[in-house]
């Protein structure tokens, strides 16, 4: 009887959130994934696209862990992870972070599923990606992209001679390999005659063998039908967080063209690139830094022009990539392309991180771009169309915010800040939740509620 009252219950489904950064990456996505997770709310955590260019840092104690393919919800141990379809899965990287979680004491590959349809990142991917920026360097127009194959993988992928992860699973692998090979190897001939692309088989052949050696490992893993698996989690009532990997003005459609990164970061593509419905989606966390940062080429308005202050900005805040360890140029908070990624993203809840970090006396806000000496309302089709930008100065705080987690013990300058942006924000229906004070998880406070 009591069986039969379970089964006649209906379980309300559960729904889907979205993380994804506002600005052009590196805003603390994954310090906020971790963040949220504490909460009790969610049972997975998603990458729905990008790959191994992603570097997502999690601080716990003494400890770090930079994420580059496995979600962000690696360290809490009841969180499942799951790599969607979308993701251009680089399995070196994947294979060598579940071994270093391990050793973190994080055993992931029993809460680990990875879609079927996720594409293969081949060992010629990053070999591939370093000749087209050569190539392009010659012209100037270099992306600065982060080596790791992310767009040579997804072209195979949109030209439909890629390999996926299912693949690997059928009879067949070996054979569609070795044309895909020899397909790349002739690429990067080209690249050699036309262009005088040093290739360096040694390297490659180095390569091919890690590349052989984690496929073994990656095909042990859980591969699965995964959007299946997410809808019947639904169904069961339980939420998932997916993680934007890039942040959204880096999205291959809305971002300053081709200084952008090869997927759509937007979360309208958390459906595709997980296989689920629209109709799962609920909120939309955007993070963002309380100044700006980019890495790789392309312009960049919102740039501090005095570079001894930009230096000030980029050693307090620690700004060297995750995942290349470059510096990462160092911008004013940039609100005009804060309100585009905003109302592309439908983020409703914003995540406001180095709070702490304010190296000027006087700090500028971008409020608009002008562009052939106008100032425009819409976002410009290119950022080199852009001529000078409009600014506002408020007053800064220095480093007197660190490690705060109490909203009345701020310094009166931040508090202003945070009236300052809301009241910027105001017509867009955002809330700011929390305002990160420090890497640390407790390194936080709440704004709003
Ligand atoms: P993600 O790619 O968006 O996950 O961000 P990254 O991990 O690439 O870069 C964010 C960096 O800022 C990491 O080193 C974090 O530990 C650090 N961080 C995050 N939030 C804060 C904060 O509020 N204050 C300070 N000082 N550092 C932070
Ligand atoms: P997280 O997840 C910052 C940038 C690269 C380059 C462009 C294209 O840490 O925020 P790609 O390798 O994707 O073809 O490079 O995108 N880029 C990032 N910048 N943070 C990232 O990730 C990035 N991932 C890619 O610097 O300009
Ligand atoms: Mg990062």
């Amino acid at each position: 009887m009591a069986n039969k009252i379970l089964k006649n219950k209906k379980v309300k489904h559960g729904f889907i959130d979205a993380v994804v950064g506002l600005q052009w990456g590196d805003e603390g996505k994954g310090k906020n994934i971790d963040e949220l997770l504490s909460s009790g709310k969610y049972s997975a955590v998603a990458r729905f696209h990008g790959g191994a260019n992603a570097g997502h840092t999690i601080k716990f104690g003494d400890k770090t862990f930079i994420g580059h393919i496995v979600p962000s919800g690696c360290l809490r141990k009841k969180i499942e992870l799951y790599i969607g379809n979308g993701v251009v899965v680089d399995a070196v990287s994947l294979i060598a972070e579940i071994s270093q979680l391990k050793n973190l004491g994080f055993d992931v590959a029993p809460r680990l599923f990875i879609s079927n349809r996720a594409k293969l990142v081949s060992y010629f991917h990053p070999f591939l990606d370093q000749a087209d920026e050569y190539r392009r360097n010659k012209s100037g127009t270099k992306i600065g992209t982060t080596s790791r194959g992310i767009g040579p993988a997804y072209s195979d992928a949109r030209a439909r001679r890629g390999l996926l992860v299912g693949d690997m699973l059928l009879p067949d692998f070996e054979q569609r390999e070795s044309a895909l090979s020899e397909f790349h190897t002739n690429l990067l001939s080209m690249y050699k005659e036309k262009y005088g692309f040093e290739i360096d088989y040694g390297k490659i052949k180095e390569a091919k063998e890690k590349w052989q050696n984690a496929l073994k490992e990656l095909k042990k893993l859980q591969i699965c039908d995964l959007s299946s698996l997410i809808q019947k989690r639904l169904a069961e009532g339980k939420n998932i967080l997916a993680e934007g990997a890039q942040a959204i003005m880096l999205d291959i459609d809305f971002g300053d063209y081709p200084n952008v990164t090869s997927s759509n970061t937007l979360p309208a593509n958390v459906c595709l690139g997980l296989g689920v419905s629209h109709k799962y989606l609920r909120d939309v966390y955007g993070v963002i830094k309380a100044y700006t940062t980019k890495v790789g080429g392309g312009n960049f308005p919102a740039r501090i022009a005095d570079p001894a202050i930009e230096k000030l900005f980029q050693d307090a805040g620690n700004e060297f990539g995750a995942t290349t360890g470059r510096p990462r140029m160092c911008g004013w908070l940039d609100l005009f392309a804060l309100r585009y990624a905003i109302g592309l993203s439908g983020a409703n809840k914003i995540f406001i991180n180095k709070a702490d970090i304010c190296m000027s006396d006087k700090i500028k806000v971008v409020t608009g771009y002008k562009c052939n000496g106008k100032i425009g309302k819409e976002f410009p089709l290119y950022l080199s169309q852009v001529s000078s930008v409009v600014t506002e100065e408020i007053p800064g705080w220095g480093k007197t915010n660190f490690g705060v987690n109490d909203k009345k013990k701020i310094s009166k300058e931040l508090a202003s800040y945070l009236k300052y942006i809301k009241t910027k924000l105001s017509d867009l229906d955002v809330k700011i939740i929390s305002v990160g004070t420090g890497p640390d998880r407790n390194h936080f406070f709440n704004w709003e509620k």
